[in-house]
């Protein structure tokens, strides 16, 4: 039987996430820590509310002590790390959020772990699992391979970047303190619970309400010569990964 925090749990992949494992181990306990930003939602939570085996906490990661206290009262063994800022577009507006939720954040859950699970010894057997993106390996070419856990990092944008640093982190911590870490690198996500800022959910919202759709044209290099592509005006993201 294990103990979790999932951070992020309010969020899109972070609610789904508590969803999937409530149900394929029920015997778990889950705490939910969330600050709850623009992107987090309450409502994704609805459906275990009601479950003796979840609890919803509101708080930053960014605070060490409360990280620490949860960790203790909860007897928590597992962390599962999804709290993010997450969106390029906006981190290309404002990076200051980025680094101070992925990065500080991510030391902040690191420091809370270290000192109860190591430092207190509280929990031999524990494992820290964060959450990352394929963004931190850069832009593919669509003639290039696909990236590999051997591929050289190489973030783009600021939001990018503050997740390379927090791989980083978690990887230091790992070979300076013995704390027992995981990290994956996924790409590109969508389903329940997306946030409408995100293309897929944003286009399909847009064309429930009768709203136009706006779209731009660009020209995508390909291979040899160069291909004319439609893109939605929503997304600089995904302008410059098909440059
Ligand atoms: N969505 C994708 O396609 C995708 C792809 C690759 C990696 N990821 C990674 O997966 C994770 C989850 O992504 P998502 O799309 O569900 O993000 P999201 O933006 O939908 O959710 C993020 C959640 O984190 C919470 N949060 C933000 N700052 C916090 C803080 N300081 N303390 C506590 N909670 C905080 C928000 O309230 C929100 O509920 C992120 O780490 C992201 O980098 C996402």
């Amino acid at each position: 039987m294990k103990r979790l925090m999932v951070t992020g749990g309010a969020g899109f992949i972070g609610a789904n996430f508590v969803h999937y494992w409530m149900q394929a181990h029920p015997e778990d306990f889950v705490l939910v820590v969330d600050v709850l930003t623009y992107a987090g939602n309450l409502a994704n939570l609805e459906p275990v509310q009601q479950n003796p085996n979840f609890q919803f906490v509101q708080a930053d990661i960014c605070d060490t002590a409360t990280m620490e206290q949860l960790l203790r009262e909860h007897r928590l063994d597992t962390l599962v790390h999804l709290a993010a800022e997450s969106h390029v577009d906006r981190s290309i507006l404002g990076p200051d959020a980025f680094i101070e939720t992925n990065i500080i954040g991510t030391h902040s859950l690191l420091k809370a772990t270290r000192q109860v699970w190591l430092t207190e010894g509280l929990c031999a057997q524990h494992r820290f699992h964060h959450v990352s993106t394929d963004e931190v390996y850069g832009t593919l070419e669509p003639s290039d391979p696909a990236f590999t856990e051997e591929t050289a990092y190489a973030p783009n944008s600021p939001y990018a970047a503050s997740k390379a640093a927090s791989d980083h982190l978690v990887r230091a911590y790992h070979h300076t303190y013995g704390l027992q870490v995981t990290t994956s690198n996924c790409s590109n996500n969508y389903g329940p619970y997306h946030f409408p800022e995100k293309l897929i959910p944003l286009i399909i919202t847009n064309i429930l309400a009768d709203r136009p759709l706006l779209f731009m044209v660009m020209a995508v290099r390909c291979g040899i010569g160069c291909m004319w592509k439609t893109m939605p005006v929503v997304s600089r993201r995904y302008c410059y990964r098909a440059r």
